[in-house]
């Protein structure tokens, strides 16, 4: 029962929020085998708030159909330059989108859009919107290889300011190869639409590096001390720092999560090589986040091999000696002007005992939380936070999912440093 419910929990259901919440998609599809995974991105971006407006090729109707967008988006399927909605749609559908998105994006789909052809609906939204476009290349790896393909990409890319979201690695239709070629998953082109519908912000280029999940310290080969941080904070914090343009780095404890769209990540076990890998990284950085829950103590003598209850006795004594404070050790590594931002998790006088970290830690601001409120901490998608500041403020937010929360702490950030810019 409880593996079960931890299962259910790893997945985030998804609902709305920003930034594609209230936002309007012009979602291109073209004609392609991964149209059919097209359809899920329509469903998660209605599902994270956005309206969807689908316009697919004549090409894509071979694929899939209009009245699966329509099931998943509610708003009806668009396909036709010259119909009964009026000849000005592309004009329409170009002035009011926030973003176009045309995924899959086939090879004779960036070929017209390189040259800016005006022959179906797509390509004549894409002439009459000014809005942030985003392409998923999806083909044939040989044909992605070919030097036009690559010039029409490099084209949308440099000349036009299109952001070209993969193609990946992996394999192709039945048959084909193995990439790269292959159309970014759902989940990953969620993401780089929610990049460029945030547009330009006082993180752009800035390099993050966030500590997430939490640490295991071995006892013998096969058991650890650790504790039950799943992560999703961090990540959260990670990713949503990725789509305000940040160069993401996260180094991360054992999470069960997948790697954050666009993020880089230093994946490792114990207390000790967290401190190793953000002693490398942390010089560089112009915003740090500390969000991991970091074990406090490690057996002092870990055994090389299983150790054997028959061995053991009834009762078993595990010396523990002190893990390195990663955050308040590498204070003076942190970059001069840089912002650092801490977490305090705690069960009683909350605000007070975040502050006293606060302090000793040199953080410009804290998230503290009560592990004791139903809704907050860890192995939930929900937190209820109190941020923090240098002056003394304190400001309690409400319950709120973590990737909300996420987005108010990268708020206070940019905050800081477009203050410290003057
Ligand atoms: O565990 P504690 O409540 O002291 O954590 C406060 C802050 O310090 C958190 O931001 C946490 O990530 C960081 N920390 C750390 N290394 C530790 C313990 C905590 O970086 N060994």
């Amino acid at each position: 029962m409880q593996g079960a419910r931890r299962a259910e929990t790893m997945k985030t259901p998804l609902t709305a929020r920003r930034p594609w919440r209230g936002r309007r998609v012009v979602l291109g599809v073209t004609g392609g085998i991964a149209a059919y995974k097209s359809v899920q991105l329509a469903r998660d971006l209605t599902r994270l708030g956005a309206e969807v407006d689908v316009v697919l090729t004549r090409a894509a109707r071979e694929f899939v159909t209009g009245l699966t967008f329509e099931g998943v988006t509610g708003r009806r399927a668009l396909s036709d330059l010259f119909s009964t909605d009026g000849a000005a749609l592309h004009i329409k559908l170009g002035i009011e989108a926030d973003v176009v998105c045309v995924a899959p994006a086939t090879a004779d789909f960036l070929a017209r859009a390189a040259h800016g052809r005006a022959d179906d609906l797509i390509c004549t939204t894409l002439l009459a919107t000014r809005a942030p476009v985003v392409v998923a290349p999806a083909m044939n790896d040989r044909m992605f290889s070919h030097p036009q393909v690559q010039a029409n990409l490099a084209h949308l890319r440099e000349v036009l300011g299109y952001a070209v979201a993969g193609p990946g690695v992996g394999p192709l239709a039945v048959g084909e190869g193995e990439g790269p070629g292959r159309m970014l998953e759902p989940e990953e082109l969620v993401e780089h639409v929610g990049r460029a519908l945030t547009g330009p912000t006082s993180l752009a280029g800035r390099r993050v590096v966030v500590t997430a999940g939490p640490t295991r310290e071995a006892i013998d080969p096969v058991r650890y001390v650790g504790n039950r941080s799943s992560g999703r904070m961090g990540y959260a914090l990670a990713q949503a720092a990725w789509r305000r343009g940040a160069r993401v780095t996260l180094v991360s404890g054992p999470s069960a999560l997948p790697t954050p769209t666009g993020v880089g990540r230093i994946s490792v076990e114990t207390a000790e090589d967290m401190h190793a890998a953000a002693r490398d990284v942390l010089p560089e950085a112009d915003v740090s986040v500390f969000a991991a829950a970091v074990a406090d103590f490690r057996p002092s003598a870990p055994h090389d091999e299983k150790v054997k209850r028959s061995r053991t006795g009834p009762t078993w004594g595990i010396e523990l000696v002190a893990n390195p404070d990663i955050a308040g050790d590498t204070r003076d590594l942190r970059k001069e002007g840089s912002v650092c931002v801490g977490f305090a998790l705690e069960t009683g006088d909350v605000v007070a005992n975040a502050r006293e970290k606060m302090e000793a830690k040199g953080f410009h601001l804290m998230v503290a939380n009560d592990a004791s409120e139903p809704g907050a901490g860890f192995e939930v998608e929900t937190n209820r936070v109190t941020l923090l500041d240098t002056r003394g403020g304190a400001e309690a937010l409400p319950l709120m999912s973590k990737h909300d929360v996420a987005e108010a702490v990268l708020d206070r950030v940019e905050g800081i440093l477009r203050e410290r810019e003057g």
